[in-house]
Protein backbone atom coordinates (compact mmCIF):
# COMPACT_ATOMS: atom_id res chain seq x y z
CA UNK A 1 0.00 0.00 0.00
CA UNK A 2 1.35 3.45 -0.75
CA UNK A 3 0.97 4.96 2.37
CA UNK A 4 2.67 2.16 4.36
CA UNK A 5 5.39 3.51 6.72
CA UNK A 6 7.54 2.19 8.94
CA UNK A 7 6.81 2.55 12.97
CA UNK A 8 9.96 4.24 14.06
CA UNK A 9 10.68 6.29 11.17
CA UNK A 10 12.06 9.40 12.26
CA UNK A 11 12.35 11.98 11.29
CA UNK A 12 8.42 11.46 9.69
CA UNK A 13 8.06 11.00 6.35
CA UNK A 14 4.89 12.70 6.86
CA UNK A 15 6.16 15.90 4.79
CA UNK A 16 3.55 17.83 2.60
CA UNK A 17 3.98 17.23 -0.63
CA UNK A 18 4.87 21.01 -2.06
CA UNK A 19 7.67 21.15 1.26
CA UNK A 20 10.80 22.89 -1.00
CA UNK A 21 12.32 24.50 2.49
CA UNK A 22 15.74 22.92 3.82
CA UNK A 23 14.04 22.69 6.86
CA UNK A 24 12.88 19.21 8.00
CA UNK A 25 9.15 19.12 7.94
CA UNK A 26 9.40 17.37 11.70
CA UNK A 27 11.34 19.53 14.33
CA UNK A 28 13.33 16.78 16.22
CA UNK A 29 11.38 14.47 18.53
CA UNK A 30 11.09 16.01 21.92
CA UNK A 31 12.10 13.03 24.09
CA UNK A 32 10.10 13.03 27.37
CA UNK A 33 9.69 16.50 27.58
CA UNK A 34 6.58 19.08 28.09
CA UNK A 35 5.81 20.62 24.47
CA UNK A 36 6.91 24.40 24.75
CA UNK A 37 3.56 25.81 24.79
CA UNK A 38 0.68 26.40 22.38
CA UNK A 39 1.89 28.83 19.32
CA UNK A 40 -0.64 32.00 19.32
CA UNK A 41 -0.40 32.03 15.37
CA UNK A 42 0.41 29.30 13.08
CA UNK A 43 3.98 28.92 12.65
CA UNK A 44 5.27 32.05 14.78
CA UNK A 45 8.90 31.05 13.95
CA UNK A 46 8.72 31.23 10.47
CA UNK A 47 7.69 27.92 8.41
CA UNK A 48 8.73 24.72 10.46
CA UNK A 49 5.62 23.40 8.75
CA UNK A 50 4.40 24.30 6.13
CA UNK A 51 2.02 22.85 3.00
CA UNK A 52 -1.34 22.06 3.30
CA UNK A 53 -2.01 18.54 4.91
CA UNK A 54 -5.96 18.03 4.35
CA UNK A 55 -8.43 19.45 1.53
CA UNK A 56 -11.84 18.67 1.48
CA UNK A 57 -13.16 19.99 -1.75
CA UNK A 58 -16.90 20.11 -2.89
CA UNK A 59 -18.26 17.66 -0.10
CA UNK A 60 -21.39 16.51 -0.03
CA UNK A 61 -23.06 13.80 2.27
CA UNK A 62 -26.49 13.11 2.37
CA UNK A 63 -28.55 10.53 5.25
CA UNK A 64 -31.39 9.08 2.75
CA UNK A 65 -33.20 12.53 2.46
CA UNK A 66 -31.43 14.63 4.72
CA UNK A 67 -28.32 16.81 4.18
CA UNK A 68 -25.49 16.39 6.11
CA UNK A 69 -23.19 18.38 3.68
CA UNK A 70 -24.30 20.78 0.87
CA UNK A 71 -21.17 21.69 -0.20
CA UNK A 72 -18.14 22.44 1.70
CA UNK A 73 -14.87 23.32 1.05
CA UNK A 74 -12.14 23.44 3.53
CA UNK A 75 -8.26 23.19 3.82
CA UNK A 76 -6.33 22.85 7.05
CA UNK A 77 -2.51 23.53 6.95
CA UNK A 78 0.36 21.84 8.84
CA UNK A 79 0.44 23.01 11.93
CA UNK A 80 -2.56 24.44 12.15
CA UNK A 81 -6.08 24.01 14.38
CA UNK A 82 -9.04 24.77 12.59
CA UNK A 83 -12.48 24.97 15.02
CA UNK A 84 -15.19 24.14 13.41
CA UNK A 85 -18.36 25.32 15.00
CA UNK A 86 -22.09 26.19 14.08
CA UNK A 87 -25.33 25.33 15.72
CA UNK A 88 -26.01 21.70 17.09
CA UNK A 89 -27.25 19.34 13.92
CA UNK A 90 -26.26 21.23 10.96
CA UNK A 91 -22.73 18.78 9.71
CA UNK A 92 -20.01 19.46 12.51
CA UNK A 93 -19.71 15.85 12.46
CA UNK A 94 -20.25 15.06 9.38
CA UNK A 95 -17.64 17.48 8.20
CA UNK A 96 -15.13 15.56 10.70
CA UNK A 97 -16.19 12.23 9.69
CA UNK A 98 -15.71 13.10 5.87
CA UNK A 99 -12.68 14.68 6.46
CA UNK A 100 -11.49 11.87 8.34
CA UNK A 101 -12.81 8.99 6.32
CA UNK A 102 -14.87 7.45 9.30
CA UNK A 103 -17.66 8.03 6.25
CA UNK A 104 -17.35 8.55 2.07
CA UNK A 105 -19.04 11.79 1.00
CA UNK A 106 -21.43 11.72 -1.91
CA UNK A 107 -19.54 14.23 -3.82
CA UNK A 108 -16.46 15.60 -3.42
CA UNK A 109 -12.63 14.74 -2.52
CA UNK A 110 -10.79 14.70 0.38
CA UNK A 111 -7.11 15.07 -0.19
CA UNK A 112 -4.39 13.75 2.89
CA UNK A 113 -0.85 15.06 2.23
CA UNK A 114 -1.56 15.47 -1.34
CA UNK A 115 -2.50 11.63 -1.87
CA UNK A 116 -6.70 11.76 -2.57
CA UNK A 117 -8.26 9.07 0.06
CA UNK A 118 -11.97 9.37 -0.06
CA UNK A 119 -12.11 6.64 -2.84
CA UNK A 120 -10.24 4.14 -0.69
CA UNK A 121 -11.75 1.14 0.11
CA UNK A 122 -13.21 0.29 3.61
CA UNK A 123 -9.96 -1.85 4.86
CA UNK A 124 -7.80 0.93 3.24
CA UNK A 125 -9.46 3.86 5.15
CA UNK A 126 -9.22 1.58 8.36
CA UNK A 127 -4.85 1.49 7.99
CA UNK A 128 -4.83 5.29 7.08
CA UNK A 129 -6.84 6.27 10.12
CA UNK A 130 -4.42 3.74 12.31
CA UNK A 131 -1.26 5.04 10.74
CA UNK A 132 -1.59 8.56 9.32
CA UNK A 133 -4.42 9.80 11.52
CA UNK A 134 -5.70 10.96 15.40
CA UNK A 135 -8.93 10.86 16.90
CA UNK A 136 -10.02 12.66 19.71
CA UNK A 137 -13.87 12.64 21.14
CA UNK A 138 -15.59 13.57 23.69
CA UNK A 139 -16.13 10.90 26.21
CA UNK A 140 -12.33 9.75 25.52
CA UNK A 141 -13.36 6.03 24.79
CA UNK A 142 -10.06 4.66 26.84
CA UNK A 143 -10.31 1.10 27.91
CA UNK A 144 -11.56 0.95 31.29
CA UNK A 145 -9.29 -2.73 32.36
CA UNK A 146 -5.89 -0.85 31.16
CA UNK A 147 -3.37 1.12 32.40
CA UNK A 148 -2.84 4.59 30.84
CA UNK A 149 0.41 3.39 29.20
CA UNK A 150 -1.27 0.86 27.53
CA UNK A 151 -4.50 2.43 25.96
CA UNK A 152 -1.61 4.67 24.74
CA UNK A 153 0.53 2.01 23.71
CA UNK A 154 -2.33 -0.07 21.67
CA UNK A 155 -2.66 1.76 18.50
CA UNK A 156 0.48 1.52 18.02
CA UNK A 157 0.75 -2.94 18.81
CA UNK A 158 -2.67 -3.28 16.77
CA UNK A 159 -0.38 -1.96 13.84
CA UNK A 160 2.72 -4.69 14.83
CA UNK A 161 4.91 -2.55 17.33
CA UNK A 162 6.46 -4.83 19.46
CA UNK A 163 4.94 -4.61 23.23
CA UNK A 164 8.15 -2.94 24.61
CA UNK A 165 8.65 -0.22 21.80
CA UNK A 166 4.63 0.93 22.20
CA UNK A 167 5.01 0.91 25.84
CA UNK A 168 8.12 3.10 25.81
CA UNK A 169 6.86 5.41 23.21
CA UNK A 170 3.29 5.78 25.24
CA UNK A 171 5.27 6.56 28.26
CA UNK A 172 7.44 9.27 26.63
CA UNK A 173 4.03 10.73 25.02
CA UNK A 174 2.31 10.68 28.71
CA UNK A 175 5.36 12.29 29.69
CA UNK A 176 4.55 14.97 27.10
CA UNK A 177 1.07 15.40 28.18
CA UNK A 178 2.24 15.95 31.66
CA UNK A 179 1.24 12.54 33.41
CA UNK A 180 4.56 10.86 33.81
CA UNK A 181 3.11 10.11 37.49
CA UNK A 182 -0.11 8.06 36.22
CA UNK A 183 1.32 6.14 33.39
CA UNK A 184 0.16 2.75 35.56
CA UNK A 185 -3.39 4.29 36.21
CA UNK A 186 -6.88 3.03 34.90
CA UNK A 187 -9.06 5.15 33.61
CA UNK A 188 -11.35 5.05 36.11
CA UNK A 189 -8.28 6.34 38.55
CA UNK A 190 -7.81 9.47 36.53
CA UNK A 191 -10.06 12.99 36.48
CA UNK A 192 -11.84 13.89 33.47
CA UNK A 193 -8.71 16.15 32.04
CA UNK A 194 -6.50 13.55 32.78
CA UNK A 195 -8.16 10.75 31.32
CA UNK A 196 -8.69 13.35 27.84
CA UNK A 197 -5.01 14.08 28.47
CA UNK A 198 -4.30 10.65 28.04
CA UNK A 199 -6.94 10.80 25.12
CA UNK A 200 -4.77 13.38 23.36
CA UNK A 201 -1.35 11.05 24.32
CA UNK A 202 -2.58 7.97 22.13
CA UNK A 203 -4.09 10.39 19.24
CA UNK A 204 -0.33 11.65 19.29
CA UNK A 205 1.75 8.80 19.50
CA UNK A 206 1.73 7.28 15.89
CA UNK A 207 2.93 10.79 15.15
CA UNK A 208 -0.18 11.38 12.92
CA UNK A 209 -0.72 13.91 10.01
CA UNK A 210 -4.02 15.28 10.84
CA UNK A 211 -5.88 14.84 14.25
CA UNK A 212 -9.66 15.11 14.83
CA UNK A 213 -11.47 15.99 18.08
CA UNK A 214 -15.08 15.77 18.42
CA UNK A 215 -16.27 18.30 21.23
CA UNK A 216 -13.16 17.21 22.71
CA UNK A 217 -13.92 19.17 25.81
CA UNK A 218 -17.69 18.37 25.75
CA UNK A 219 -17.59 16.50 29.01
CA UNK A 220 -14.95 19.03 30.71
CA UNK A 221 -15.43 22.19 32.99
CA UNK A 222 -14.55 25.34 31.45
CA UNK A 223 -10.96 25.69 33.10
CA UNK A 224 -10.21 22.42 32.82
CA UNK A 225 -11.57 22.18 28.97
CA UNK A 226 -8.46 25.31 28.03
CA UNK A 227 -5.92 23.34 29.27
CA UNK A 228 -7.11 20.19 27.13
CA UNK A 229 -7.71 22.41 24.47
CA UNK A 230 -4.42 23.83 24.78
CA UNK A 231 -2.27 20.79 25.52
CA UNK A 232 -4.35 19.36 22.05
CA UNK A 233 -3.51 22.54 19.79
CA UNK A 234 0.49 23.12 20.92
CA UNK A 235 1.53 19.04 21.11
CA UNK A 236 -0.32 18.54 17.56
CA UNK A 237 0.55 21.46 16.14
CA UNK A 238 4.13 21.36 17.41
CA UNK A 239 4.74 18.15 15.54
CA UNK A 240 3.32 19.58 12.33
CA UNK A 241 -0.05 17.87 12.21
CA UNK A 242 -2.85 19.61 11.00
CA UNK A 243 -5.79 20.06 13.69
CA UNK A 244 -9.33 19.90 13.14
CA UNK A 245 -11.78 20.80 16.44
CA UNK A 246 -15.66 20.68 16.27
CA UNK A 247 -16.76 22.82 18.97
CA UNK A 248 -20.05 25.31 20.05
CA UNK A 249 -17.14 26.55 22.33
CA UNK A 250 -16.52 30.14 22.14
CA UNK A 251 -13.39 29.57 24.19
CA UNK A 252 -12.46 26.42 22.79
CA UNK A 253 -12.35 28.13 18.94
CA UNK A 254 -10.70 30.74 20.03
CA UNK A 255 -7.68 28.95 21.25
CA UNK A 256 -7.73 27.65 17.71
CA UNK A 257 -5.68 29.16 14.92
CA UNK A 258 -8.77 29.49 12.51
CA UNK A 259 -12.68 29.41 12.89
CA UNK A 260 -15.06 27.77 10.32
CA UNK A 261 -18.76 27.98 10.84
CA UNK A 262 -21.03 25.71 9.25
CA UNK A 263 -25.08 26.31 9.30
CA UNK A 264 -27.26 24.12 6.78
CA UNK A 265 -24.29 22.07 5.86
CA UNK A 266 -22.04 24.99 4.28
CA UNK A 267 -19.24 25.98 5.70
CA UNK A 268 -18.38 29.96 6.03
CA UNK A 269 -15.06 31.67 6.79
CA UNK A 270 -15.77 33.94 9.83
N1 LIG B 1 -26.37 8.51 10.93
C1 LIG B 1 -27.27 9.44 10.59
N2 LIG B 1 -28.45 9.09 10.03
C2 LIG B 1 -29.33 10.03 9.66
N3 LIG B 1 -29.16 11.35 9.80
C3 LIG B 1 -28.02 11.77 10.37
C4 LIG B 1 -27.01 10.83 10.79
N4 LIG B 1 -25.98 11.55 11.30
C5 LIG B 1 -26.32 12.83 11.22
N5 LIG B 1 -27.54 12.98 10.65
C6 LIG B 1 -28.23 14.24 10.37
O1 LIG B 1 -27.37 15.06 9.60
C7 LIG B 1 -27.43 16.40 10.03
C8 LIG B 1 -26.06 16.86 10.50
O2 LIG B 1 -25.69 16.10 11.66
P1 LIG B 1 -24.30 16.24 12.39
O3 LIG B 1 -23.22 16.26 11.39
O4 LIG B 1 -24.23 15.19 13.43
O5 LIG B 1 -24.45 17.68 13.06
P2 LIG B 1 -23.66 18.40 14.24
O6 LIG B 1 -22.42 17.63 14.52
O7 LIG B 1 -23.42 19.78 13.72
O8 LIG B 1 -24.57 18.43 15.42
C9 LIG B 1 -28.50 16.45 11.11
O9 LIG B 1 -29.73 16.76 10.49
C10 LIG B 1 -28.53 15.03 11.62
O10 LIG B 1 -29.79 14.70 12.15
MG1 LIG C 1 -21.80 16.68 16.33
Amino acid sequence: MSFQRPHTTQPSPHAPQNQSQSQPFHPQHPQAQPFPGHPQQPNPQGIPHQGTVLTGRGLVKYYGDVVGLAGVDVTVQAGEALAVMGPSGNGKTTLLHVLAGILTPDQGEVWLGGERVDQLGDAARTVLRRRRLGFVFQDNQLLAELPADENVALPLMVDGVSRREAIGRARNMLAQVGLSAEVSRRPGELSGGQAQRVAIARALVGEPQAVFADEPTGALDAATGAQVIDLLVGAATHRGAAVVVVTHDDAVAARCHRVVRIVDGRVSER
